[in-house]
């Protein structure tokens, strides 16, 4: 573990009785939380439970660590891509997390306290950032459920994210289907497949998009 924030992380409460080997409860506490959330709004939250280690993993290798500035992620969840980052050597100065959801929003700053932890929605993003002193970003790491938001939101989201990215950060955002999660003709981006992660509930896509030179994310 590469940080205090790390070393400090707080499991919630039954995880470290499953790790001793004592009577734990029938169900991760974290993956119930995520669960709960998900069947109070399925749409809002976008994924059954928390993303794997592997993905998270995965997530985090799309982040040139040396070079980052600021890295800025998006939805936040219960940490799993938070804590991968962090792992992975990024300063937890060069971190800010942005989750939209209240419970989830608070579990997040208990579990990594001194860590930038914003609650707020991720189409605000520029006016959320800003109070922060930051204008620009290397890397954006979304877990946001992007497909299955109304378009326009979509857009809104993207566009915000390539004004503090400008030419040369990345966007990266995994899905769990075959196609782009940011369709090519609604974009002005360039997008590969940067990586494949089987061993994830679903098995998922790990996609870095960076935006055309010349080009404006288009807003339709
Ligand atoms: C699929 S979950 C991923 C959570 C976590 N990063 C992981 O990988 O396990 C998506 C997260 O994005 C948050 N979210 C959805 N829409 C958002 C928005 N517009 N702004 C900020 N957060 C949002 C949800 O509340 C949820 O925590």
């Amino acid at each position: 573990m590469s940080n205090g924030i790390i070393r400090d992380f707080k499991p919630l409460a039954g995880q470290d009785e499953r790790r001793r080997g004592q009577r734990a409860p029938a169900i991760d506490p974290e993956l119930a939380l995520f669960l709960g959330r998900w069947l109070k709004a399925p749409h809002r939250i976008g994924a059954l439970a928390p993303s794997s280690r592997y993905l998270a993993q995965a997530m985090a290798r799309q982040v040139d660590m040396r070079q980052a500035r600021l890295v800025v992620e998006l939805g936040g969840g219960t940490g799993s891509i938070t804590r991968a980052l962090l792992a992975a050597g990024l300063a937890p100065e060069k971190l800010v997390v942005v989750e939209r959801d209240e419970r989830l929003h608070r579990l997040l700053a208990e579990r990594f306290p001194g860590l930038r932890v914003l609650q707020g929605d991720a189409t605000q993003l520029v006016a959320l950032l800003r109070p922060l002193g930051i204008t620009g970003a290397s890397a954006i790491v979304s877990s946001l459920p992007l497909l299955s938001m109304p378009k326009r939101l979509r857009h809104r989201i993207v566009e915000q994210s390539f004004a503090l990215l400008g030419e040369r950060g990345a966007l990266v955002q995994f899905t769990y289907g075959i196609a782009s999660p940011l369709p090519a003709r609604e974009f002005a981006v360039s997008g590969r497949v940067a990586a494949r992660v089987w061993r994830n509930l679903p098995p998922a896509f790990v996609w870095r998009f960076e935006r055309k030179a010349g080009a404006i994310a288009r807003v339709a």
